[in-house]
């Protein structure tokens, strides 16, 4: 038994029933203190990018020349295709070709548009890994020969980002991966029979195990790593998922995890908030809303909207339902109005080189955050219900008004509080020339000029009398 790990601040009869429990389940014990400050940095970011890169991105939604599709994600191409595992390969590898210095310009959009951090894929359900595994050859070093997740990480921190490692423990390739088990999730050879003949589960857990404890040994410190995706059935035990997480704390004790390794259920349904909260602590950091933003956000605990800027996850070039970039800001703010981060993906081609799109939206969402990122960052939820013109965030000591639909009368009005307010003005404006600010019983009126400042979301900071 490991006493020297218990915090000093645990109860004796809290210690006596840890020591009940496995060794691996007393590693993640923390204090509601100690959990608050390992999340301190997450919870201030608000603001991160996503990454799906792979295989994938080089066929581009199409396949032996023909698009697969226009709409959803083309990083499933080879489910969507039905391709065993060396089809797939034979198509894709010559077509991916990372160029040098891809991963700087990833992490310089990233840091451009006001991201704190970024999460990409190591390995997405096709099983080709983008780190240095010896126990595949189906990764980067032996088909690129470069570790690419390195190069990635290395990237990322040096523009001061917090590093996320997305993980698949879902795997197209492995020949132990028996999909005929984890038959409540997807699998291109699902209704054929194993090619190999029949699999063994375990091995692959084995597999899924040693690969983790690479990403968690030789990248350096791992902030958050971001597990995909489970079923009810497959789910939590069937990975030894506890194991995973104990593994994730001891060799990473400051990581962050998502949830993903148990059940979640109804994840892209916007008023799913109840059954988002239905988790247990040590099952995960925080939970992961998916393409869509709950209506009340979810409240009492810690959630991320991860979302796609067109369609697909991985790159196409079919898909061009692009959101503008008045939308993903608008997102941004709704998510951190309801007390959650967003988790903004772009889709790199094979060559790694970002779409142009992608480029232009991130770049203006950072003309945007360079100035109203005080009104994001760090900020909480709003303490008031959702306003007709748009969305607010506190900070202590201050509120912020997002104002979309800007007032045709020149008047905006923000609920009355117990708190004076000691000023208001537009964060567009660099000199913080006060607004005129009326208080009356049940509202406060502030006088605003007769044209918008900002077409996306314009910003009214409103500082309360300490
Ligand atoms: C889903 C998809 C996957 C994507 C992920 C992002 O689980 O299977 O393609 O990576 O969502 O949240």
């Amino acid at each position: 038994m490991k006493h020297a790990i218990y915090p000093a601040t645990l109860c004796l009869a809290t210690m006596l029933a840890l020591a009940q429990l496995p060794a691996e389940r007393v590693c993640h014990a923390e204090t509601k203190e100690q959990r608050d400050a390992r999340m301190d940095w997450w919870r201030q970011a608000r603001f991160g990018m996503f990454v799906h890169w792979g295989l994938y991105s080089g066929l581009a939604g199409t396949w032996k020349d023909k698009p697969v599709g226009t709409r959803g994600g083309m990083e499933w191409i080879q489910q969507r295709v039905g391709a065993d595992t060396y089809e797939y390969a034979h198509e894709a590898v010559p077509r991916f070709h990372p160029k040098e210095g891809f991963a700087t310009e990833w992490a310089k959009l990233a840091r451009e548009a006001g991201c704190r951090y970024v999460v990409f894929t190591t390995k997405h359900h096709d099983g080709f890994c983008l780190f240095d595994s010896q126990y595949t050859t189906y990764d980067a070093r032996d088909l690129v020969g470069r570790d690419l997740c390195r190069e990635i990480t290395d990237a990322v921190r040096a523009e001061g980002l917090k590093v996320g490692f997305y993980h698949s423990v879902i795997d197209w390739h492995h020949p132990q991966y028996d999909y005929d088990k984890a038959n409540r999730l997807p699998h291109p050879l699902r209704g054929k029979p194993s090619p190999n003949g029949p699999r063994n589960h375990d091995i692959y857990v084995d597999y899924l195990h040693h690969q983790a404890k690479e990403l968690f040994s030789n990248y350096g410190p791992v902030d958050i790593i971001w597990w995909d995706y489970s079923k009810e059935g497959n789910e939590g035990p069937f990975w030894r998922a506890e194991e995973l997480m104990a593994m994730a704390h001891k060799l990473q004790p400051a990581i962050i995890s998502n949830n993903r390794l148990y059940h979640i259920p109804d994840i892209e349904k916007e008023d799913s908030s109840g059954r988002l909260r239905t988790w247990k602590p040590e099952q995960g950091d925080f939970t992961t809303p998916e393409q869509t933003i709950p209506a009340t956000g979810i409240p009492g605990v810690d959630w991320e909207v991860c979302m796609t800027m067109n369609t697909t996850w991985g790159y196409s070039e079919h898909d061009d339902a692009w959101k503008p970039t008045q939308t993903l800001i608008r997102n941004l703010v709704d998510i951190v109005s309801k007390g959650g981060n967003y988790l903004l993906n772009i889709g790199p081609k094979g060559d790694g080189s970002i779409p142009e799109q992608s480029i232009t939206s991130m770049q203006e969402i950072g003309q945007w955050m360079a100035t109203n990122g005080e009104a994001i960052y760090g900020t909480t939820a709003s303490p008031f219900d959702k306003p007709a013109w748009g969305r607010y965030t506190a900070k202590p000591g201050r509120l912020f008004a997002h104002v979309f639909d800007w007032p045709q009368d020149g008047v905006l009005k923000i609920p009355a509080s117990d708190r004076k307010i000691a000023r208001a003005y537009l964060l567009a404006d660099s000199d913080k020339k006060p607004l005129k600010v009326e208080a009356a019983a049940n509202d406060v009126t502030i006088a605003v000029p007769a044209q918008a400042p900002d077409e996306n979301v314009s910003v009214i900071a409103v500082e309360y009398v300490k």
